[in-house]
């Protein structure tokens, strides 16, 4: 079915001008970019978005690196986006990656990995809703 999913290219990869190389990816495997935009993350923000990560010991360095610098916020629309977005970017931790996936490419480590996606479809709703009104969405 085609879904939609959200995406960050977080601000490692925002910094080594990867933004053109990372989103030519996404439309290569058929995931359109329906929204977009750059935004320098508030701290409220960050911690809001990965509240579901505040008890873990990496929650601090987290959001230091997602406020550090600009972001690009998109929603992807494709066939079987979710998953397909996931496979793209390859594992969390980069040493783990495929070869090919995004983070296989350009993430420089597993805090500094260049990309965030949905993991699923109640995350990827809740997901698009915290950075984007229903008017932004041009499908
Ligand atoms: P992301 O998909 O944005 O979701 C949470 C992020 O926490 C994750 O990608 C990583 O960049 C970051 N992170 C940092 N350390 C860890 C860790 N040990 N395990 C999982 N995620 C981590």
């Amino acid at each position: 079915a085609i879904e939609r999913t959200f995406s960050i290219i977080k601000p490692d990869a925002v910094r080594r001008n990867l933004i053109g190389k990372i989103i030519a990816i996404f439309e290569e495997n058929g995931l359109r970019p329906i929204a977009l935009k750059k935004i320098h993350m508030t701290r409220a923000q960050a911690e809001g978005f990965y509240a579901v990560h505040k008890e873990r010991p990496f929650f601090g360095e987290l959001v230091e690196q997602m406020i550090a610098s600009p972001v690009v916020v998109q929603v992807l629309e494709g066939e079987n986006a979710i998953l397909k977005n996931r496979e793209i970017m390859g594992a969390t931790n980069p040493a783990n990656a495929a070869e090919g996936t995004i983070r296989k490419l350009f993430a420089l480590s597993v805090g500094e990995n260049s990309v965030h996606g949905s993991d699923a479809p109640e995350t990827a709703a809740e997901e698009i809703r915290f950075f984007f009104n229903d008017d932004e969405l041009v499908g």
